[in-house]
């Protein structure tokens, strides 16, 4: 049974999980779990370099519905409605993937779970930048955890569901999602230093102090397992070779690197870092709108030295300022995928036609906006 009543939308998607589940194999599911997919306020490409990250979690959720059976079977609601049965874990492809995955990243790290049967319903927009497929990862993760008896603290919780990410999957991604998936809470925004997943849960309450946070989903699906975010990577992992420090978190200050693209990428995780810490002392103090040119500044600093962003993002941003955002940046990985905009509340509509408006004028796709809330982490609902 759940600890904490689940939130009222993780719910409704369960319960069409639950539909599906009753529709394939006619009988109710054991129980109902649902993860969150994510937007990261600030600390963006810094979670590999073992550095500060700040995301919150979305009322966007994977809900699954789920019993111990005989045999794997995976079945989604997206697309057509398609049933994948397994009698392995090996080798499962597309989005069962990211299922087998979590049971095979769960076996691995030696909590033995499965077979089971799974139905999953989500709505965390695919391919948005953010974190559909760790919001997936998560719920399957906690539904197979429950039904196999198995306490697993939340923080090993997310590197396992990286397992599957990184290992069954392929994408060579941080720990953001994962944790911030897991470890979120309602009405807050998560401080967590990567290093060793310490974290402190801010207080965020937005319409508090009359502002909103809005989300722009450009609709340009964002492609990280494309081998520019791998190529990221790298670049970080020799500029801390050069340096002789075990990740770019450990950059002294003011280091300096012959290549230039090496440069820009390290001085982008370590003023990065930076940032987060600045948002975070502002965020103590509860001057939320005190963020709005921290956020600015990251998205030039992905833009400029990191090179991650992107003419739909770019584009938005620039629309959301010149409307009188107080702040804007990218989130997630990059290439496409998600902004943000902090705004003063009244101010909201204002930056969404103009943010709209500039995407039809430069000939991109209409983007999505809407409002964000901090949501509450992964959870049993029932
Ligand atoms: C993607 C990855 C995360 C993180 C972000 C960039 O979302 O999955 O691990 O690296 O990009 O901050």
């Amino acid at each position: 049974m759940p600890a904490t009543d689940p939130d009222p939308h993780a719910l409704e998607l369960a319960e069409t999980a639950a539909a599906a589940f009753r529709d394939a194999h006619g009988e109710e599911p054991e129980g109902l779990w649902a993860a969150p997919g994510r937007v990261n306020l600030i600390g963006e490409h810094t979670d590999y370099n073992d550095g500060f990250v700040m995301p919150f979690a979305l009322p966007f959720y994977a809900a699954v519905a789920a019993s111990r059976a005989e045999e794997w079977s995976f079945h989604s609601t997206y697309g057509n409605g398609e049933t994948v049965r397994a009698t392995e874990l090996d080798g499962v492809e597309g989005w069962a993937a990211y299922l087998a995955g979590t049971a095979w990243a769960l076996n691995e790290s030696g909590f033995l779970v499965g077979p089971a049967r799974i139905a999953l319903h989500s709505d965390v927009p695919v391919g948005g930048g953010l974190s559909s497929s760790a919001a997936v990862e998560c719920a399957v993760l906690i539904a197979l955890a429950d039904l196999y008896g198995h306490e697993i603290d939340r923080g090993e919780a997310a590197r396992i569901a990286q397992k599957a990410e990184n290992e069954y999957v392929g994408a060579p991604t941080g720990v953001l999602d994962q944790s911030a998936s897991l470890l979120c809470e309602a009405g807050h925004v998560m401080f967590m230093d990567c290093r060793d997943l310490s974290r402190e849960q801010v207080p965020f309450d937005l319409a508090a102090e009359g502002l909103a946070m809005l989300v722009v989903d450009t609709q340009a699906p964002h492609r990280h397992a494309d081998g520019e975010y791998a190529a990221r990577r790298a670049d970080c992992e020799e500029a801390a070779r050069q340096l002789g420090v075990a990740s770019l978190r450990d950059a002294p200050r003011h280091a300096k690197l012959d290549d230039d693209q090496l440069n820009k990428r390290m001085h982008h995780v370590v003023t990065e870092n930076d940032r987060v810490l600045k948002t975070v002392e502002i965020l103590r103090t509860g001057r939320v709108a005190g963020i709005g040119d921290l956020l600015t500044a990251s998205h030039v600093s992905l833009r400029d030295d990191y090179e991650v962003s992107s003419v739909e993002l770019d584009t938005a941003v620039d629309a959301a300022i010149g409307a009188g955002a107080l702040g804007a940046r990218m989130t997630g990985g990059g290439f496409g995928g998600s902004a943000i905009a902090l705004v003063e509340a009244a101010a909201a509509g204002k930056v969404e036609d103009a943010v709209i408006s500039a995407a039809a004028q430069a000939g991109l796709p209409v983007p999505r906006v809407f409002v964000a809330r901090a949501a509450q982490g992964a959870h049993r609902v029932r």
